[in-house]
């Protein structure tokens, strides 16, 4: 192989440096001799924003913009639109309609081949028509209080688009279980959970229990708990079959542990319960609900399990043991994520996990938070778009999974302001599908795009 020595490399530099200095106008030395047409940029309902880049001298560029791939016909304006940038913002167009846009260079006044062809769809304003369980093929839930589903302006809503409810805690153990009486037997408040269990009786809806055991919802008589771990077992079980048993045939599933696993780590969350009743007690917790009731579906609750692999695998190992005994029948993600993640990929991966163990999948708590950084001071349309973006994301993973495997996808709230987000963090946020007023927001359309592709 030739040597090269200091010399041959000297000369090779000068000649670079000497090309580059005869370029002109900082063109690239040797730049693209026809432009690349780059995906659509802000894609809202009556427009959005054409790309593209350089060409090798060139000097201003043609925009085509069509309704048909062949480009048989024009936009008005635009059949070789000549444009100097790199960019071109298209307004007043149709929402939810395909759109095709290709641009040519002008280099030396002639005009280069044309570049790829990019199609984009503008997004969609939803008309009454559109409701989301009437466009699912799975239960559209959402999180409900004994307060919301008595108010006709929440109750309007609800019956219109969900077929499926969540009590957001009139079913937790602190809401149910008020103390133990002088023999040591449970008192029970029945008010808000029979509440929302008449509600959805009432209007026709799945009813999915939130939730039988869970860390941050244990009433003070078992965080105090002075007695023997065998009698707090026993508590525990009686709890659990007592509440299974009552509402058998009306609650349709039950979150029996909502989560049991700690954050990054992976580990067994050091619960009183996993204290009381051994590492095994959510197998014992799942044995107890499928005793009181074989036919209920049961599932386990966890959240960052789509960004969090190894407290995901954690939850798996929980949930395999639970397989191997038949006691569970589905997993819930509860998707409390952001408008800039989880990815779609990452989503997908981890539903995945769960299709490959034949288990139904709930994504159970979906919201979608905007402003987890506080770097904005109102909802931008920016933001909104964003949020949209999300929602059609996880929306499309869900609807593309196995028939068998789908239950519901439930939405942690209805209207921003309904929202825990907002209770749990100083800054303002808009995570939900409608706004203070009622009214479907981007994100609600991002949830009916997903289910029209
Ligand atoms: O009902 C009392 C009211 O009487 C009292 O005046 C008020 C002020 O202290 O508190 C009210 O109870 C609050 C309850 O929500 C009802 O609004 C509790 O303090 C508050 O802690 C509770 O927050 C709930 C949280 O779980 C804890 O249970 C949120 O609404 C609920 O959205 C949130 O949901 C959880 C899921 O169950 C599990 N996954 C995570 C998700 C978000 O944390």
């Amino acid at each position: 192989m030739k040597k090269y020595n200091f010399k041959h490399i000297y000369v090779a530099v000068l000649c670079l440096f000497f090309a580059v200095s005869c370029s002109e106008d900082n063109d690239p030395v040797i730049g693209p001799l026809v432009p690349k047409a780059n995906e659509a940029q802000d894609v809202k309902t009556t427009g959005f924003t054409a790309t593209w880049g350089r060409v090798f001298r060139g000097t201003a560029y043609q925009l085509d913009v069509s309704e048909t791939s062949d480009f048989s016909t024009f936009l008005d304006g635009y059949n070789s639109k000549e444009i100097t940038s790199f960019l071109a913002v298209i307004e007043e167009l149709d929402d939810n309609t395909n759109y095709y846009y290709r641009v040519r260079g002008i280099v030396d006044g002639v005009a280069t081949p044309n570049s790829n062809v990019v199609a984009v769809k503008t997004r969609l304003i939803p008309g009454d028509d559109l409701t989301l369980k009437g466009e699912a093929d799975f239960f559209v839930g959402v999180a409900v209080s004994p307060e919301r589903v008595a108010d006709p302006a929440h109750d309007e809503v609800y019956q219109r688009e969900f077929n499926s409810i969540t009590a957001e805690n009139a079913m937790k153990m602190r809401s149910i279980f008020k103390g133990l009486d002088a023999s040591g037997n449970i008192i029970y408040d029945w008010t808000e959970s029979d509440a929302i269990v008449d509600y959805a009786e009432d209007n026709g809806m799945n009813l999915h229990g939130h939730a039988l055991v869970w860390h941050e919802s244990v009433p003070d008589t078992l965080a105090n708990f002075g007695g023997s771990n065998a009698e707090f077992e026993s508590i525990v079980e009686d709890y659990i079959t007592t509440v299974v048993d009552r509402y058998e045939g009306k609650v349709d599933s039950w979150d029996v542990v909502n989560e049991a696993v700690e954050e990054g780590s992976g580990g067994l969350r050091a619960s009183v319960f996993v204290q009381k009743m051994g590492v095994d007690f959510a197998t014992k917790c799942f044995r107890f609900a499928r005793n009181a009731d074989p036919v209920v579906k049961l599932f386990y609750n966890d959240f960052n399990m789509t960004t969090d692999s190894a407290k995901r695998n954690a939850a798996l190992s929980i949930v395999d043991d639970l397989i191997a005994e038949d006691l569970i029948d589905g997993f819930g993600f509860q998707m409390h994520i952001s408008f800039n993640f989880p990815s779609k990929e990452e989503i997908e991966t981890a539903a995945a996990d769960l299709v490959s163990r034949n288990l139904l999948v709930h994504f159970s708590e979906l919201d979608v938070r905007v402003n987890a950084s506080a770097d904005i001071t109102e909802f931008t349309e920016e933001r909104s778009l964003a949020q949209s973006d999300k929602v059609r994301d996880v929306v499309e993973v869900y609807d593309a999974l196995p028939a068998a495997n789908k239950y519901a996808l439930s939405i942690w709230g209805l209207k921003d302001d309904d929202s825990w987000i907002l209770d749990r963090f100083p800054q303002d946020d808009w995570p939900l599908l409608f706004d203070e007023e009622f009214e479907k927001k981007p994100a609600f359309s991002g949830f009916i795009e997903a289910l029209q592709n």
